[in-house]
């Protein structure tokens, strides 16, 4: 849509263009979090599972401080609290039900308190939640959050409710979050929801529904207006970003996932940009391209491969090879050569040999990853693999596969941070570490967290040189250089 070097006025003046957008320069977020300090109301949110729940939980808390509510970090005084809900593994459903019961404790002391669950669970389980948790007054899918107020509303009488609808083309575009447990500078803004891949292990094509891609003004606009309160880091999020493509109703011009990165980046040169999650068969060259050219693009690919061997993948129907997957990888280290890459890794799907394991774990070692994200097959109902393939693995041997592949990913995690010793990094600072109230910590371009002794005159959102001195498998620590 632009020529090969837009300039972000070129951007400007689309977003000028694009009427029904609320622009940057509006400060939406500033005014929404005025409103949310000020409403007699209190909610209370918990949110589990992805990054995408979390960004979901921040579009609750504005719907719900457009309603007059104020957010609160404490459950006992709320008036209504809501758990934004994970259904990828048995173990993330065992967690919510849990906190549920600890929900039940404070209802107890107070009934009229209002209990709310959001997200994939409520999605998946629908009005049965109501029976099997009787604590449960409102069920809300991911696509039905506009219709909270109303829910609340109808709890308030005494009537519970549920609305799992599923859309077509829900984006939440004009809503602009608010922002919660925010540090400041970084953000994550979701450019897409729902997920059209059907990978035979996921629940979520049935609990996020059809994929759709946002209005890339929206995004650009967002952005800036993270950018103009002092954030200096963005995460475009969606369940495969490669896919982003966004038609401009005005113009018809189509948007690709390369094109939106460079309207984001071109936001301003001190605002980084990553993104989270590509797949394997979507991910282009053109992407890594745009990645190349723009320094403030951060270095840093979630390239989830799920197993190292073509017949389990093939079982899994991730739609690529071992092979291709290898190709995808030796792309990006050509193209951007001091790239980290991580991934998602499942242990112990049905039918999985121990040479297939062996296929993965080879895959970690040769692809190097800086880490991943491991688990062993969790069966989903409904899902392909659950309808086709017999669940077979006994749990300790999946258990047993899952230690070699977290072991094995630590030491290539300390072997990938070990070649970072004496090298000098951008690093963006977060806030005070965890350990020390004497150092910082932030990442660097490659996602990796850096920990350093703290310098007068500098603080969150500042960048800033370290040379790196030591490592563990999972962090950096060095000086300002
Ligand atoms: N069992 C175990 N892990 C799963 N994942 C998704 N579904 C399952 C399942 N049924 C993992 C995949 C995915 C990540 C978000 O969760 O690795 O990439
Ligand atoms: Fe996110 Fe998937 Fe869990 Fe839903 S089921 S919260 S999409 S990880």
């Amino acid at each position: 849509m632009y020529d090969n070097n837009p300039t972000i006025e070129d951007v400007r003046k689309e977003l000028k263009s694009h009427t029904n957008i609320p622009l940057g320069e509006d400060r939406q977020g500033e005014v929404l979090e005025m409103k949310a300090g000020q409403g007699a109301k209190k909610f209370y949110i918990e949110s589990y599972g992805c990054q995408m729940n979390f960004s979901d939980s921040e579009i609750v808390a504005s719907v719900l401080a457009e309603e007059g509510f104020s957010s609160t970090r404490d459950m006992e005084e709320s008036d209504l609290i809501l758990i934004n809900t994970c259904s990828i593994r048995e173990k993330a459903e065992d967690t919510v039900r849990k906190r549920l019961t600890v929900f039940n404790k404070v209802k107890e002391r107070k009934p009229e308190l209002i209990v709310g669950v959001l997200g994939c669970m409520a999605e998946r389980l629908k009005k049965k939640f109501l029976e099997e948790e009787k604590i449960v007054d409102i069920v809300v899918g991911p696509d039905a959050y506009r219709d909270l107020p109303v829910l609340v509303a109808g709890a308030e009488e005494g009537n519970k409710g549920v609305n799992v609808f599923l859309s077509r083309e829900e984006t939440y575009a004009d809503i602009s979050p608010l922002r919660l447990g925010s540090n400041g500078v970084s953000a994550f803004i979701s450019i897409m929801r729902g997920c059209d891949n059907m990978c035979s292990f996921c629940v979520v094509p049935f609990t996020r529904g059809r994929e759709r891609s946002r209005d890339a003004f929206s995004i650009v606009s967002e952005a800036q207006d993270l950018y103009d309160r002092g954030y200096r880091e963005v995460t475009l999020l969606g369940q495969n970003v490669d896919s982003y493509k966004w038609k401009n109703p005005e113009t018809e011009e189509v948007v690709s996932f390369a094109q939106l990165m460079e309207m984001v980046a071109l936001v301003h040169p001190d605002l980084r940009v990553r993104f989270s999650t590509s797949h394997p068969k979507d991910m282009t060259d053109d992407v890594l391209h745009m990645m190349a050219k723009y320094e403030n693009i951060c270095n840093y690919i979630h390239l989830p491969v799920q197993s190292g061997n073509s017949r389990v993948l093939e079982l899994m129907n991730r739609t690529y090879d071992a092979d291709w997957y290898r190709e995808r990888v030796e792309s990006i280290y050509r193209i951007i050569p001091d790239c980290a890459i991580s991934s998602d890794i499942i242990a112990g799907f049905c039918t999985e040999t121990e040479e297939e394991h062996q296929d993965t774990l080879d895959m970690i070692e040769w692809a190097r990853y800086s880490m991943s994200y491991m688990f062993y097959y969790s069966e989903r109902p409904g899902t392909l693999a659950a309808k086709k393939y017999e669940d077979d693995i006994p749990l300790e041997v999946k258990k047993r596969r899952l230690t070699e592949i977290v072991n094995l990913q630590n030491r290539i995690s300390l072997e990938q941070n070990r070649k970072d010793i004496g090298k000098t990094f951008k690093v963006l600072i977060e806030g005070e570490s965890k350990r020390s109230d004497q150092d910082f910590k932030g990442r660097n371009s490659q996602n990796k967290m850096v920990i350093f002794p703290k310098q007068e005159g500098l603080g969150p959102g500042d960048y800033v040189d370290v040379t790196v001195t030591e490592v563990t498998s999972a962090t950096l620590k060095g000086h300002i250089a």
